[in-house]
């Protein structure tokens, strides 16, 4: 295969890498309900999701830079329209959940009088202490994050499906390094 039939070399690795974060960031908020009330390990589940949430954010800068500069190399055999479409919109939907969930988490958890610093450096405080607004900030983030995890795994078992099931390129596309 051409190489020119792949997404590009940091399009594939920031793919997977956000691919990554965004699984550890959902895996560590649903597991915690498991920990001990007031345990470390409850905590320390909680902060890595807050870290692993704002690399996302992070990352979601040269993501997009990759995206609108980079191509889009075509699916074979291609879609029909009813197929492309939904894709391209989900793929959308990713953009605005990656950029607005971890914006949203961090207003929602500085608005309640906490700051989870990034990766050990200091943030600055970009919303005052409100009980209130940090409880609405609270309710968009467990509703889109929710909406995240699952349009994950559907995202994830279409591309399965198109791997082995349909036996196209797409799969393949988004993982070879060469
Ligand atoms: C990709 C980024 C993120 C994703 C996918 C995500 C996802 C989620 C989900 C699904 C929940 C709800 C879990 C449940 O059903 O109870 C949640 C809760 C929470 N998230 Fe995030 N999150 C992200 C980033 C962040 C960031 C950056 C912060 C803070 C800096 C944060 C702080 C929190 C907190 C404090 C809760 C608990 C909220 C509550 O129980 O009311 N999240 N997150
Ligand atoms: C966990 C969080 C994930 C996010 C946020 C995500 C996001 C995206 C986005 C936005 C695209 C569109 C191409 C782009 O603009 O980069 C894409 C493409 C793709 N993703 Fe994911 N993805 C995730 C996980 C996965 C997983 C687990 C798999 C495989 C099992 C996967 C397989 C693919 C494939 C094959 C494509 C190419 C689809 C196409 O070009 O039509 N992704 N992903």
């Amino acid at each position: 295969m051409k190489k020119t039939s792949r997404y590009g070399f940091w399009h594939r690795n920031l793919h997977w890498v956000i691919a990554t974060l965004v699984i550890g960031a959902l895996a560590l908020v649903e597991l915690h309900d498991y920990a001990p009330r007031g345990s470390a390990l409850r905590s320390d589940m909680m902060y890595w999701h807050m870290q692993f949430g704002l690399a996302v954010l992070i990352l979601f800068v040269p993501r997009l830079i990759v995206r609108l500069t980079g191509g889009r190399p075509a699916i074979v055999p291609p879609l029909a329209w009813w197929q492309s479409i939904p894709a391209r919109l989900v793929h959308w939907v990713f953009y605005l959940l990656m950029i607005g969930q971890p914006i949203v988490g961090l207003l929602m958890v500085q608005a309640g009088n906490h700051n989870p610093g990034f990766w050990g450096l200091s943030l600055p405080q970009f919303v005052a202490p409100d009980k209130a607004l940090s409880k609405q900030l609270g309710n968009i983030h467990v509703i889109a994050g929710n909406v995240f995890l699952w349009l994950v795994i559907i995202h994830a078992l279409i591309a399965l499906w198109h791997h082995w099931g349909r036996k196209d390129n797409t799969l393949r596309r988004m993982i070879y390094s060469k």
